[in-house]
């Protein structure tokens, strides 16, 4: 079977000014269709330029991605990005933000019937139902993650590329989400690269996790993670085999940690 997303030799330079600064270093990654894959790494390693080039709105320095097997080049229309910053639009209610992926490339000539029916049904999958008229600025940071999320699934993607959704929320609020997200995901036979800087969160929800270095960013460790299914993400963290895991994963997370007593 052809792997949905292959990053092949992939590199990446940004100049600040005349100084070069190296994001990612020259790594491969292959990821399977249907897996919930995490990496984890420091900030700063690349995660979200990684994101960036398998939507198709980077290019790589060296090497090439492919998606299903074909050259990304420009715009990845088959995969949905949930990214790090907050992209709603301030002037449209939640109902209108969900939309705007059905006004857009072939999906605006769905029936109307049919987008309706799917705005609310993302709208209701994610626990915004009552919410539809709010705009963004009226709602608080998991609900404006909410949103994105059910805009990011109105359009039924093979593929959802998510950056650190809940990196900024409270515990409890965290754990909420993710739930729902595995809830979401487990059984829909999509593939989902949910990128965090929370090892936890990566054990807890992947198939794989992938564990980059601090910049520039290469790949250090990965790891199946053979926990079963359904998980219960409030619970899972105390069986004995996630710790095996975690004490393996942390190791190579570890060696990037910023320098303190830690440190080897
Ligand atoms: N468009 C850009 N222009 C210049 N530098 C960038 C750009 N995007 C990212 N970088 C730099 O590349 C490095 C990796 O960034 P990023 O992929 O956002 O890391 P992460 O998501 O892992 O925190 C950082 O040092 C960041 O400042
Ligand atoms: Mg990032």
């Amino acid at each position: 079977m052809i792997p949905i997303v292959q990053f092949e030799d992939v590199s990446k330079v940004f100049f600040k000014g005349a100084t070069p600064i190296q994001a990612l270093g020259r790594m491969s990654l292959t990821v399977r269709t249907g897996e919930l894959l995490a990496v984890v790494g420091p900030s700063g390693c690349g995660k979200s330029t990684l994101l960036n080039m398998a939507a198709g709105l980077m290019k790589p320095g060296t090497g090439s991605i492919r998606y299903k097997g074909q050259a990304v080049m420009g715009a990845n229309t088959q995969v949905a990005y949930v990214t790090q910053k907050d992209n709603l639009l301030p002037w449209r209610t939640v109902e209108q933000n969900v939309r705007l992926p059905l006004e857009m490339g072939a999906h605006r000539l769905l029936p109307e019937t049919e987008k309706r029916a799917r705005v609310a049904r993302y709208i209701q999958m994610v626990g915004l139902a009552g919410f539809e008229h709010h705009y963004p600025k009226e709602l608080s940071g998991g609900m404006r993650k909410r949103a994105q999320m059910a805009r990011s699934l109105v359009y039924e993607p093979d593929t959802l590329l998510m950056d650190e959704p809940f990196g900024a929320l409270d515990a409890q609020l965290k754990l909420a989400l993710q739930a729902e997200l595995l809830k979401t995901w487990e059984g829909s036979g999509k593939t989902l690269i949910f990128v965090t800087h929370d090892l936890t969160e990566a054990i807890s929800l992947a198939d794989r996790v992938v564990v980059m270095s601090g910049r520039p960013g290469r790949i250090t460790a990965i790891a199946d993670i053979r926990l079963p299914r359904p998980r219960d993400v409030f619970h899972i963290r105390f069986q004995p085999e996630f710790g095996v895991y975690f004490e393996e994963l942390w190791a190579a997370l570890k060696q990037d940690a910023p320098a303190g007593e830690d440190r080897k």
